[in-house]
């Protein structure tokens, strides 16, 4: 029996077909008709008034940071559990990361906790929707506009989830996606931001552009393209363009599908986790993404031998995000703002099962049986 493996990224019959018809073409580097078409799919999938696919959601949080206007000096508020490009987006910008604690009903910063770490320095808050679970951005939309703070959502998990207070990303001032490989959404790796100020168009076509204005010269609206703001290589080539395009028609059939998977763990699982002290994910109103199941084990020393023992069946389950206030980089280059009691706590019980498009009845059999006899 081989190994149940954490993720799979998805294939559709369509990626290969795309891919050949843009090697068939002279227009393989970015911009192209893929590119326009993975655009526009997004637009209709969120909403969101502007798109542009990125590189990864890495440089699409660089974009995200800068186009908010933080600054050298300025601090942006983020959760303390969250992916490192969060924090190192913030520090390429010359600015400091301050680490706020998490719920751990939701995995989310703790919105009550966000106020506490404003300073007269603080530029933006940064949110992450764990697993696509919403983040209570009525709060941190109330905090923003009483502080005058923009507003980044880093919706990598959460692509297309909608809320009663719009769809994610869409949300705060700017959004970003990720297309990496172990998301339900995929190129290999890739990304985007979305936004619906019409101004923030021009700067972020010409930072995605190297620093030019290239984007408004292939729309003929100038006669040569030249170097006119800081800029980096954040355009994808038209053959990610190509994979994402037959992946974003695939939506509905993989969200289905992981949604199968992540109802039948909840099921088999609800009794075992409740006369185990066990904690399942339960995202509130049901709303989330199907990116990740997540449960909490009693006690870390538990949740090691759980890991430890599942592993060994060949049943790679895993933990997540090592908080960023206690790696190497959060201390050099960010700050703390109160405590980390369940950033620490959520961090250290948590476990999640795999999940992906296509795992089969068998599958999820065989990771709720090990799980439950470990
Ligand atoms: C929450 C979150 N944000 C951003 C990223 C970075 O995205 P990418 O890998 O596309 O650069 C990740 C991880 O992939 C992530 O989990």
């Amino acid at each position: 029996m081989g190994p149940i493996l954490f993720s799979r990224p998805f294939h559709s019959p369509a990626e290969i077909q795309n891919v050949a018809d843009v090697l068939a073409t002279d227009h393989v580097h970015g911009d192209g008709p893929f590119t326009a078409s993975a655009t526009a799919r997004l637009k209709q999938m969120t909403g969101a008034a502007h798109a542009l696919l990125t590189t990864s959601g890495t440089h699409a949080l660089e974009m995200a940071v800068r186009l908010v206007g933080v600054k050298p000096g300025d601090e942006v508020i983020l959760p303390s559990f969250t992916f490192s490009s969060g924090a190192t987006a913030i520090v390429a910008a010359g600015a400091t990361p301050v680490f706020v604690d998490m719920e751990l009903a939701t995995g989310n910063i703790a919105a009550d906790q966000i106020e506490a770490a404003i300073t007269d320095r603080t530029r933006a808050i940064e949110v992450m929707h764990y697993g696509g679970v919403p983040v209570d951005m009525s709060s941190v939309g109330k905090l923003a506009a009483r502080y005058q703070l923009r507003v980044i959502e880093d919706n990598a998990h959460g692509l297309g989830v909608t809320t009663p207070a719009g769809v994610l990303g869409t949300i705060g001032d700017v959004g970003i996606q990720s297309f990496h490989d172990t998301k339900n959404v995929h190129c290999g790796e890739g990304g985007a931001v979305l936004f619906g100020t019409d101004a923030l168009t021009e700067p972020a076509e010409v930072m995605r552009e190297k620093g030019t204005n290239r984007s408004k010269f292939l729309r003929g609206q100038v006669d040569k393209y030249t170097w006119v703001d800081w800029g980096s290589s954040y355009l994808p080539s038209e053959l990610n363009a190509a994979v994402l395009d037959a992946q974003l028609a695939s939506f509905d059939t993989i969200q289905a599908a992981r949604f199968e998977v992540w109802n039948a763990y909840r099921e088999q699982l609800a009794d075992w986790a409740a006369t185990n002290g066990v904690t399942l994910m339960e995202p509130p109103g049901g709303v989330h993404a199907a990116h990740v199941f997540w449960l909490l084990l009693p006690t870390p020393e538990r949740r090691d031998e759980v890991l430890a023992s599942m592993r060994a069946e060949g049943v790679q389950a895993t933990f997540h995000y090592v908080p960023l206030h206690s790696s190497p980089a959060g201390q050099a280059f960010g700050r703390t703002s109160g405590t980390m009691v369940n950033t620490d706590d959520f961090a250290a019980r948590q476990l999640r099962l795999p999940l992906w498009a296509g795992m089969s009845e068998a599958d999820i059999a065989r990771v709720v049986a090990t799980l439950k006899k470990s």
